[in-house]
């Protein structure tokens, strides 16, 4: 699998009131690979996301999945919002099992492919909860679960644990990294929190705002063994130093 954002650009609107939102936005995402996108609120952020997801069409420029041209949404490309999702009325199962009923799977499958991703995100003791029920990082966990059970090539992640507190926040990265680790996904990750991108992806592109557009990119090597760690080593924070201050140039209006 290879996605190739090529010379995307998006202006909302027209004439007088038209605004330019992202500007030759180029990069590459191939199997297994995690990328993470940083940027400020109001990036554009989101709408690369949702360009590549096919829900708006680019200006200017392409997607493209393995070489075909995205034209619309697909079930090759998995997305988790950052709003919990879920469907408050329907059990966690039947949340996961939502998205392999429309794409009309039959039901052994599904009740197979449920079971086992709900085990995937450690949540098979909680498959009859409804969402009310399970605390923000479980929900997001089904979510994801949801998503991974239609089998996308890629998974499309726009600021996933954003509304999550601190404390949770960490462990769902622990357990997104892990699960990385674990079965090879490809991960595409939009964040604007530094850490957070770094802590995750291999390689990190910095948007700047207004209009959106790729700065700089970010090599992450670091030994992502034990994130404890990793967060409190000296390359870390060397690391999360750099890039804050990238971002931070990016913003003079708000110091
Ligand atoms: N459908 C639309 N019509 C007009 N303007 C839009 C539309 N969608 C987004 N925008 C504008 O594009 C800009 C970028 O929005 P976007 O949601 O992509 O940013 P973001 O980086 O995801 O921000 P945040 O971090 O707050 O989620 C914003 O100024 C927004 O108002
Ligand atoms: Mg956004």
């Amino acid at each position: 699998m290879e996605l190739q954002v090529r010379h995307l650009s998006k202006t909302f609107g027209s004439g007088q009131h038209s605004k330019e939102v992202l500007r030759n936005i180029s990069f590459a995402l191939r199997s297994g690979e995690f990328l993470s996108l940083v940027g400020s609120s109001g990036s554009g952020k989101s709408t690369i996301l949702r360009l590549i997801a096919g829900l708006e069409q680019p200006s200017s420029g392409q997607v493209l999945v393995d070489g075909e041209v995205v034209q619309g949404p697909g079930p090759d490309r998995g997305m988790v919002f950052q709003k919990y999702s879920l469907y408050p009325w329907l059990s966690a199962a039947e949340n996961v099992a939502f998205g392999m009923r429309l794409q009309g799977l039959p039901q052994r499958d599904i009740n197979e492919r449920t079971a086992y991703f709900l085990e995937v995100v450690g949540l098979q003791d909680a498959a009859r909860k409804l969402p009310r029920e399970l605390s923000g990082g479980m929900q997001q966990r089904v979510a994801i679960a949801r998503t991974l059970a239609t089998n996308p090539k890629v998974l499309l992640l726009d600021e996933p644990f954003g509304a999550l507190d601190l404390q949770i926040r960490e462990a769902m990265q622990d357990f997104l990294l892990q699960l990385w680790q674990r079965t090879g996904l490809t991960v595409l990750l939009i964040t604007h929190d530094v850490e957070e991108a770094l802590v995750l992806a291999q390689r990190v592109h910095v948007l700047a705002p207004h209009p959106g557009r790729i700065v700089s990119t970010v090599e992450v090597d670091l030994d992502k063994s034990d994130l404890n760690q990793l967060r409190l080593s000296s390359a870390f924070l060397e690391k999360r130093r750099t890039l804050a201050g990238v971002l931070r140039q990016l913003e003079p209006a708000l110091v």
